[in-house]
C-alpha cells in the first residue's frame, strides 16, 4: 500500500537500487594538531557517480567527491579553519547554515569564491552551540542549482556535557533527487522555479530508500537534516515510538512525544525512536501527505516510504532523561519589525518578494544593533508556505497563526528556520551577538534566488 516515490512522477523508466543499508556519514579528517582546533580541507568539484552500479555515471557536484559531503564533527569552543577550493564552472561561497560565525566567514553572496579559486573560513565556536548544523553554496542566483547538483554536508557541534551521549547515534541527510531521461540531473523548469523543486527520489545520505536496523525496546538518537532545495517533509515512524528531543539549535528543554515531524528546507530535528514493531502498523520511516499550496506539481496524496526500518533482535530500553537543557525565554524585545513574504506572479524578473522588494546585495533593508532583542513578526501573504531563516543566530518562536488566530508556542526552541504556511504568521525574537550583515529568505532556494531575500545591518 505504500506507493515508491519514483512512481508517477517521471515519464521514464528511471528507477535506483534501493533496500541498502544506510550509509554512514563519512567524516572529515581533522588535521589539527592541537586539541580545540578543527582543521580540514574541503573542494567543490563535479564528480562522476555511478548510481546503479554500472557503466553509466551521473554528474554530480559534491564536497570532495561525496554526495551528501563530509561530516564535520566540531566540539563547543573550537577554532576552526576550513581551506576551500572552488573547481566548480560558477562562483561558489560555503555558508554554515546555522552556526554562530561572524558574517565574513559565513560564505555570504558578497564573497564569493570564483572558479579556481580558493580561501580559508576561520571562526571559533561560542561555548553553548552543541547541535546540528550544515554547511552548503550561497552564491547569489546559483544557490539551488549548486544544492540539487549535491551540494550540501552535515556538520555536529558536540557538548562534552551532552544528556544524551549514553544513546547510539544515527545521522540521515534528507536530498532530493531529480533526474532526466538520461539519468542527469535535470535542469530546473517552470513548476521548479515556481513552487520549488521536487525531484522522483528523496535520498537519505544520498541511497534510496535504505534500511535502518533497530531493535525491539532499542533507544536511537536520530539527527534528521531536511537538506532538499524545496520539499516540506512531513516524518512519521506509525510502528514506533518517537520523541522530539532537538531543534535546530540544539536540544529541547525536555523531550516531547510526538505523532509526526514536519521538517523545513534547512531544518533540523533530534528525535529519539525506541523501536516497538507493532505488527499492524507499517515498521518504516514514511513521509506523509501536507498540503503546502504548490500550484504546478501535485500536492503528495499518499505516504511515501523513505527508508525500511528492520528489526535487529532485542534491547534493554535505555532510560530518556526528564529534563535536556535549560533554556531561558527571550524578555522584553527592545525592537519590532514585520517582514512580509509575498508573491508577485505578475513580474517575471522579480517574482518572490520581502517587505515588497526583491532581494538586491547592494542595499542595506535595516539595521539593529548587536545584543539587543529583536521580535520579528513574519507573514505569508502568499499562496504558498514560506520557510523563513535567519543568518547567524537561533531564535526562539513565541506564537504561530493558524487560521489568521494567534496560538502561543507549547514549547521553547532555538530554532533557524521556522515554516510559515499559506497566509499566516509566526512571531519569534533573537538576538544577534556579533556585528554585521545578516541574510534573510525563504529556504525554498528557488524563491531565494529569485528574490525572496533581504538582508540587515548589526551594528
Ligand atoms: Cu541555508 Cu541563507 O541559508
Ligand atoms: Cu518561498
Amino acid at each position: 500500500s505504500m506507493a515508491p516515490a519514483a512512481a508517477s512522477k517521471s515519464g521514464s523508466d528511471l528507477s535506483l537500487p534501493r533496500g541498502e543499508p544506510l550509509p554512514a556519514l563519512q567524516p572529515l579528517a581533522n588535521q589539527a594538531a592541537a586539541s580545540g582546533q578543527f582543521v580540514g580541507r574541503l573542494a567543490a568539484a563535479p564528480v562522476p557517480v555511478a548510481l546503479w552500479g554500472d557503466q553509466r555515471r551521473t554528474t554530480f557536484w559534491a564536497y570532495n567527491d561525496s554526495v551528501p559531503g563530509p561530516l564535520l564533527e566540531l566540539w563547543e569552543g573550537d577554532e576552526v579553519e576550513i581551506a576551500f577550493d572552488n573547481r566548480l564552472p560558477q562562483p561558489t561561497t560555503l555558508h554554515w547554515h546555522g552556526m554562530p560565525v561572524p558574517p565574513e566567514q559565513d560564505g555570504n553572496p558578497h564573497d564569493p569564491v570564483p572558479p579556481g579559486g580558493s580561501r580559508r573560513y576561520r571562526f571559533r565556536l561560542p561555548d553553548d552551540c552543541a547541535g546540528s548544523y550544515w554547511y552548503h553554496p550561497h552564491p547569489h542566483g546559483h544557490t539551488a542549482e549548486q544544492a540539487y547538483r549535491g551540494l550540501a554536508g552535515a556538520v555536529i557541534i558536540r557538548s562534552r556535557r551532552d544528556p544524551l551521549r549514553h544513546l547510539p547515534e544515527k545521522h540521515l541527510l534528507l536530498s532530493d533527487l531529480k533526474l532526466d531521461d538520461n539519468g542527469q540531473i535535470a535542469a530546473n523548469d517552470m513548476a521548479d522555479l515556481h513552487d520549488g523543486r521536487e525531484g522522483q527520489f528523496l535520498l537519505i545520505n544520498g541511497a534510496w530508500q535504505p534500511q535502518i536496523a533497530l531493535a525491539r525496546g532499542e533507544r536511537q538518537r536520530w539527527r534528521i537534516w531536511n537538506a532538499s532545495s524545496s520539499r516540506i517533509i512531513k516524518l512519521a515512524l506509525p510502528a514506533h515510538e518517537l520523541q522530539l528531543v532537538g531543534s535546530d539549535g540544539g536540544l529541547l528543554a525536555a523531550p516531547r512525544d510526538i505523532d509526526s515531524l514536519l521538517l523545513s528546507p534547512g531544518e533540523r530535528a533530534e528525535v529519539v525512536v525506541t523501536g516497538r514493531f507493532h505488527a499492524d502498523k507499517p515498521a518504516g520511516l514514511i513521509s506523509q501527505p501536507y498540503v503546502r499550496g504548490k500550484r504546478m506539481h501535485a500536492e503528495q496524496t499518499q505516504d511515501e516510504t523513505l527508508a525500511s526500518v528492520v528489526e535487529h533482535g532485542m534491547r534493554p530500553t535505555l532510560a530518556l532523561p526528564a529534563t535536556l537543557r535549560d533554556i531561558a525565554p527571550l524578555g522584553t524585545p527592545g525592537h519590532r519589525r514585520r517582514i512580509v513574504l509575498s508573491e508577485n506572479m505578475a513580474d517575471a524578473r522579480a517574482p518572490f518578494l520581502i517587505n515588497g522588494r526583491s532581494y538586491d546585495m547592494h542595499r542595506i533593508d535595516g539595521t539593529g544593533e548587536v545584543g539587543r532583542i529583536e521580535e520579528w513578526e513574519v507573514v505569508a501573504d502568499a499562496h504558498m508556505d514560506h520557510p523563513f531563516h535567519l543568518h547567524g543566530t537561533q531564535f526562539q518562536v513565541l506564537a504561530r497563526s493558524v487560521d489568521g488566530i494567534w496560538e502561543d508556542e507549547p514549547f521553547l526552541a532555538w530554532r533557524d528556520v521556522v515554516n510559515v504556511p499559506a497566509g499566516e504568521m509566526v512571531r519569534l525574537r533573537f538576538v544577534q551577538a556579533l556585528p554585521g550583515l545578516r541574510m534573510y529568505h525563504c529556504h525554498i532556494l528557488e524563491h531565494e534566488d529569485q528574490g525572496m531575500m533581504a538582508q540587515i545591518d548589526f551594528l
